[in-house]
């Protein structure tokens, strides 16, 4: 099931990447979307319930990969990479894992400081605390102005970092033809593993 990581991915950090991105992207793209709609629809607010349930969903998929990763290191980058790429690539990835987790947190420590006080039920079941908003932030539209700004902003970096990631896989594979990309799809042995 699992593969050498000196050369490859496993099956488990395959299944955390694609699930993630799916999750990640929609999310984006959904979050967005209910900027449009208009906030006193009782449809809406369902659909705020989804959008903050998936993020909940997000974050723990993002505690469980890391502390995987931590016991399961990611294998080296290809051997031909220019040193200021490698550096440039692990900027990179510590940017997506920042965002992955400042993004359901700002959105979290958001309706935790909304003086409207609405509450979040996981996918309609499980209620979810509010955060403690620190003080220093001032009144609670302040706090919720500046969380919401933090989340606004952390979005438009993660498509940022999202385009970059995704330019250089394919690049990884249409370019210089290594095995970057192939092997976070598929965990079959590269030509070139020994
Ligand atoms: C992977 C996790 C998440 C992603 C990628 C994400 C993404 C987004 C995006 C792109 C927006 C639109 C931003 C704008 O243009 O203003 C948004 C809005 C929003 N998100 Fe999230 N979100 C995530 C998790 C969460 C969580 C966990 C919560 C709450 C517990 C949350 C609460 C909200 C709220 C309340 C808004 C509306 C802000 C407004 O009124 O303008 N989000 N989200």
């Amino acid at each position: 099931m699992l593969r050498n990581t000196s050369t490859g991915y496993g099956q488990i950090a395959i299944f955390f990447h694609w699930t993630m991105a799916l999750l990640i992207i929609g999310m984006l793209a959904f979050g967005l979307y209910l900027t449009t709609l208009p906030q006193t629809d009782p449809a809406t607010f369902q659909l705020f319930q989804l959008h903050k349930s998936i993020g909940f969903v997000v974050l723990t998929l993002g505690v469980l990969r890391l502390v995987w990763r931590l016991f399961n290191p990611s294998p080296k980058l290809p051997e031909g990479m220019h040193p200021l790429e490698k550096i440039g690539a692990h900027l990179g990835h510590v940017g997506l894992y920042a965002l992955i987790f400042a993004m359901p947190i700002t959105g979290w420590f958001m309706v935790s400081a909304s003086p409207w006080g609405i509450p979040t039920i996981l996918f309609n079941v499980q209620p979810v605390p509010h955060l403690p908003v620190p003080e220093m932030l001032g009144s609670k539209e302040q706090a919720e102005s500046f969380f919401k700004l933090l989340h606004q902003y952390g979005a438009y970096l993660l498509i940022a970092l999202i385009v970059v990631h995704v330019a250089a896989a394919l690049k990884h594979h249409f370019i210089a033809r290594d095995d970057t990309l192939k092997r976070m799809v598929s965990t079959a042995p590269a030509k070139n593993d020994t």
